[in-house]
């Protein structure tokens, strides 16, 4: 499976702490120095955010909708119980083939690339594969431990066969349904989560996932050139990104821009620092996303044509 190009689309609307301060019991100190976010985009849907981020990607492939045969959009904020929101962003593409979306809450973009792996491998075509979310939705804006910390984007990637290795090296996903409720949002509800626990833990699954991922492929932390984790805390990301021996200089961040954008973090992530230039043909790419459910996961990509 080769990644053939990225795409994102976030929202015109800016949303910063100040903002947040000025009808909530908090402060831009607070968030910056418990969360290293600054500010978020919050608007559209997640169908709508889906669609800019794949056209941008269909795009910068060269490709149109005609040549996409499998859409998959990982998201936990679909526009409806059904149809899919994925169905929306075929119907708008014009892509062929299958449609579904995926939910592993901020995992789901590195769940996708597995499944995405395995539909190449068992004979599909070119994959459309988005993590869209908006979170805004299903926030209590009143709640000031949830409001601060979300935000609303999405990312995408063409994924197509390859001849040979291909850039997938390894990946593997985990859950553990005993935990689901340290992250909850009912039908018609909010999402609720126990944060400092959820932080305790992700540390130790990104780093055992991200480890696992590594050691199955035969690589070294040292020789990762690009660390792309799930954006929910920069605290997360930087004790992670210690315990792994990967320094935050090599480490994609924008968390401070965007929040916690669930599975579109990943791809956000990895769009932009592609088209920063900061990956380059061979370099070693590390992804690893952990969420509610609990759902953790790695996947290790050696970045080229
Ligand atoms: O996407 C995947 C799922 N989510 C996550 O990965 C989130 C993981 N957890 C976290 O990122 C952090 O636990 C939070 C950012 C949610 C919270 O940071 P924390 O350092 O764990 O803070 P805390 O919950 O221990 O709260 C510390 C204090 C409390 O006050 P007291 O009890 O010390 O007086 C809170 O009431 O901060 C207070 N607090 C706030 N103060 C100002 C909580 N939220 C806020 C706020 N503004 N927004």
């Amino acid at each position: 499976m080769v990644l053939r190009s990225c795409g994102a689309a976030v929202p015109d609307k800016v949303l910063t702490n100040e903002d947040l301060s000025a009808r909530l019991d908090t402060s831009d100190k607070w968030i910056t120095e418990r969360t290293g976010i600054r500010e978020r985009r919050i608007g559209g849907t997640a169908s709508s955010l889906a669609i800019d981020a794949g056209r941008q990607a269909l795009e910068r492939a060269g490709l149109t909708g005609a040549d996409i045969d499998v859409v998959i959009v990982a998201t936990a904020t679909g526009d409806a119980v059904t149809p899919s929101t994925a169905a929306i962003v075929q119907d708008a593409l014009g892509t062929a083939g299958a449609a579904f979306d995926l939910n592993a809450a901020c995992s789901g973009f590195v769940y996708g690339l597995v499944v995405a792996a395995g539909l190449i491998a068992t004979g599909s075509g070119r994959i459309l594969l988005v993590g869209s979310e908006v979170l805004s939705r299903i926030t209590d804006w009143d709640d000031r431990t949830m409001a601060v910390l979300v935000g609303d984007g999405a990312g995408a990637v063409v994924l197509e066969p390859a001849e040979g290795e291909g850039n997938l090296l390894s990946a593997n996903l985990n859950g553990d349904g005993s935990l689901r409720q340290l992250l909850t949002c009912d039908h018609g509800g909010y999402l609720a989560m126990d944060g400092r626990e959820i932080f305790r833990r992700a540390i130790r699954v990104v780093v055992e996932s991200a480890e696992r991922a590594l050691g199955d492929a035969g690589i070294r932390a040292q020789d990762v050139a690009l660390f792309v984790p799930h954006q929910a805390n920069l605290r997360i990301i930087t004790a992670a990104g210690q315990r792994l021996g990967i320094p935050i200089e090599r480490t994609a961040v924008v968390i401070d821009r965007y929040g916690n954008t669930s599975s579109a973090s990943i791809p956000l992530a990895l769009e932009e620092a592609a088209r920063m230039g900061r990956v380059h043909e061979g370099d070693l790419v590390l992804l690893s996303g952990f969420g509610g459910g609990m759902t953790w996961a790695s996947a290790l990509l050696r970045w080229g044509p």
